[in-house]
């Protein structure tokens, strides 16, 4: 009954949304039962589902009348759920509400209009007193805001097996100064017995990886350049990173392509691997299997990256067309809220996008996150959306998937000297 009532009212509401906004964009309820909310992330399983999982038991105390229903599609780094979004968004057949990342990744998305502007929802809530410029100019397209950031990442940690450095004469609590002296202590591992000094998994963590290398070589400046063309892809500090980029691979695991994230941190955890450069969403696999900061494993910047945040974020949209936009609201709601923001960043291991959280609510890695984000040169990472669009991100990693099985460093430079100029549009 209740649900015929509602279905009603949701007609009336979408009748009212269409008489009152011509177009008929996302304004109201558009049909069918307004009390649900059909939310799409790729956080489909493991750490990463208790950590949306952390998020929706706030909704449900926020909203306890609005239905949340998961369209979670599995694969690290949205890598299969960037495609399944990309279908439903062309067939118009929208979720209420989908994750993409702050940045270039939001502004494709924006530039094919799919996103409702959300200005005025920005206003009515007070949360531009809430996250910090650096996020909100990556949410913000000529004027306008497009979505509600839940969280920042940072994309240029190395996750450490103490006991692997130990047994190998390395004192884990001082971090390499740089890529070189990295390497050196890559050598000791593999000659005290340590099969993979350096674990990768499938190609968007390879990206990460080249990513990681760019930055160190090029530096923050040289690095940003190269997603605005001040940095050519074919000068002499690209060929000595893609140098770099091949002594690192040297030391890892071959038989990652395939294989998602966690098999690859999980090798630190279990002790088949001494190093994984990956987000800090590894925080929670590591929390997972009850492992211990400062005492199983410590965390560094990715040597030779100290000073610099490697930033991503996590934001929620609302889609035009969205057939449950109101309750896609409270969804939102709850995301920018400060119980939502605690409940999933201390689940997710990022640190909360509001700038009015506590430091002291969480453990010693986040605080320590929080600190270098709000000191350090903030950049933007490449493999989760924020430094280039979706076409050229793709152009990217089918060159490091060539060059992972290849070698061949001449190759993947003209590649990405192609992947530059077609993305930038000249
Ligand atoms: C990133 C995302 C993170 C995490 C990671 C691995 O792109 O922003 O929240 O989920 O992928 O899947």
């Amino acid at each position: 009954m209740r649900k015929a009532l509602a279905a009603v009212a949701g007609l009336a509401v979408a009748g009212l949304a269409l008489a009152g906004c011509a177009g008929g964009s996302a304004g109201g309820d558009k049909g069918g039962d307004p009390n649900q909310v059909e939310v799409f992330t790729w956080w489909a399983s493991g750490s990463e589902k208790t950590g949306l999982d952390a998020l929706v038991k706030v909704f449900d105390q926020q909203y306890p009348d609005v239905t949340f229903v998961n369209a979670a599609v599995a694969g690290g780094a949205g890598s299969n759920a960037k495609n399944a979004l990309a279908s439903r968004l062309k067939a118009n057949n929208p979720p209420d509400s989908f994750q993409a990342h702050a940045g270039a990744e939001l502004t494709d998305y924006i530039e094919a209009n799919k996103l409702e502007d959300l200005s005025s929802f920005y206003k009515e809530n007070k949360l531009t007193d809430v996250f910090p410029s650096t996020l909100l100019d990556r949410l913000t397209v000529d004027g306008k805001i497009y979505s509600v950031p839940s969280n920042i990442h940072r994309a240029n940690v190395v996750w450490v097996n103490n006991n692997l450095l130990k047994k190998a004469g390395i004192d884990p609590t001082k971090a390499p100064a740089n890529l070189d002296a990295w390497l050196s202590d890559m050598k000791k591992l593999k000659d005290s017995g340590v099969a993979t000094p350096l674990s990768v998994a499938t190609d968007w963590t390879q990206v990460q990886l080249f990513e990681n290398v760019l930055l160190s070589t090029l530096g923050a400046d040289g690095y940003q350049g190269l997603w605005k063309g001040d940095t050519k892809f074919d000068s002499a500090e690209v060929t000595k990173a893609i140098a770099n980029y091949g002594k690192l691979l040297a030391y890892a695991n071959t038989d990652g392509t395939g294989q998602d994230w966690p098999v690859a941190t999980d090798m630190v955890i279990d002790g088949t691997a001494a190093y994984n450069v990956m987000g800090d969403w590894a925080l929670a696999e590591f929390d997972a299997k009850a492992k211990t900061y400062g005492k199983e494993y410590t965390t560094w910047p990715t040597p030779g990256t100290d000073g610099t945040f490697d930033f991503l974020a996590d934001s929620f949209t609302l889609p035009v067309g969205a057939p449950h936009a109101n309750a896609a609201k409270d969804w939102l709601r709850t995301i920018s809220s400060a119980d939502g923001q605690k409940a999933f960043n201390l689940a997710k291991g990022s640190i909360p996008a509001r700038t009015d959280a506590n430091a002291s609510d969480y453990p010693a890695y986040q605080q320590g996150a929080m600190a270098s984000f709000a000191k350090d040169t903030v950049v933007s990472s490449l493999a989760h959306g924020a430094a280039v669009k979706v076409s050229w991100l793709n152009d990217i990693t089918s060159a490091i998937g060539q060059y992972v099985s290849t070698k061949d460093a001449g190759a993947l430079q003209s590649a990405l000297v192609q992947a530059q100029t077609k993305g930038l549009g000249k």
